[in-house]
């Protein structure tokens, strides 16, 4: 029943001019509920991107504004999604659930670059452009499909692989601790896709190339001192497109709201690739 009154809401709200008023900015039409009484020392206005697979034609993508009174709201982008949501119109649609920049639920692209919105400071006084991840299909609003980002992690094996079965009795596989140390900066990956997303090499070739995020984990796994199947793993990403697809710009990093940084990390896959090529090669010419 909620369900039903909320798609009625938006299926009828573009056309409903007591609500909402229409104007051009950049090019694009901006639709805003009138909210005249504004101080603009304390409103932040937010121009969100949407988009309503329920309405018919070119009216389904829109830009919508709204004006949130950041003194009487958290810090966080998310926290200003979330007012809008509660107070203003219930028909905006985005993830979330940790709230904690732990579930990587709530990636979406915040004036310019991708991160996550509860990680995200509000910056006071100024307009806050936000989309969806650039280049995914949408599902609606700020809400993307990631069947092709999941399916290409699940491509990778992204678990612990032994050739050598446990000892009967032993729980534990142990590493040293400087064998450990080289999963730092790659174990806190939330899988956000954020670092995919603004890749230029993803958008055009998203069907073959794994992307940053993805290839990352690759990497992980391939330096794992308790992995056996490092070069079962290296020979899956030597095809075409699998690593060689990385020009080494780095927008995966300049985004990662995480701090990481997959451009290096693909810097040395590239090399243990390659690497892997030649001691292939090695062995069909011997
Ligand atoms: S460094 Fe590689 S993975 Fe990162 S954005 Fe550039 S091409 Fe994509
Ligand atoms: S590397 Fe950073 S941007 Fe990429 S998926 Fe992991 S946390 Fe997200
Ligand atoms: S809500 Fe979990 S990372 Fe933002």
């Amino acid at each position: 029943m909620l369900i039903r009154t909320f798609s009625k809401f938006s299926l009828n709200f573009l056309s409903d001019v007591r609500v909402l008023t229409k104007s051009l900015v950049n090019g694009s039409s901006v639709y805003s509920f009138p909210q005249e009484n504004v101080d603009k020392s304390t409103w932040t206005e937010f121009h969100i991107h949407r988009y309503l697979p329920e309405v018919e034609g070119q009216s389904k993508r829109f830009v919508q504004s709204y004006w949130v009174n950041t003194k009487q709201c958290g810090p966080m982008v998310l926290d200003a999604l979330i007012k809008i949501k509660n107070e203003i119109d219930p028909t905006l649609t985005f993830r979330r659930s940790c709230r904690e920049g732990i579930c990587g639920s709530c990636s979406m692209h915040i004036n310019g670059l991708n991160s996550l919105a509860c990680i995200s400071p509000l910056i006071p006084n100024e307009k806050m452009v936000i989309g969806p991840l650039v280049r995914m299909p949408i599902v609606k609003d700020l809400v993307v499909d990631m069947t092709n980002f999941y399916n290409q992690y699940k491509a990778i094996d992204p678990w612990l692989k032994r050739k050598q079965p446990k000892v009967p009795g032993s729980k534990e596989y142990y590493q040293s601790m400087e064998d450990r140390a080289k999963l730092d900066g790659l174990y806190e990956c939330v899988l956000c896709a954020c670092c995919s997303t603004m890749c230029p090499s993803y958008w055009w070739n998203q069907n073959v190339y794994l992307g940053p995020a993805i290839l990352q984990q690759a990497y992980r796994w391939i330096i794992d001192s308790r992995d056996e199947f490092t070069d079962d793993r290296l020979k899956k990403l030597s095809g075409d497109f699998a690593v060689k697809k990385c020009y080494q710009i780095g927008t995966c990093t300049a985004t990662c709201p995480k701090g990481l940084n997959p451009r290096d990390a693909l810097k040395n896959l590239k090399e243990l690739v390659h690497d892997y090529q030649e001691r292939a090669a090695s062995w069909q010419s011997a």
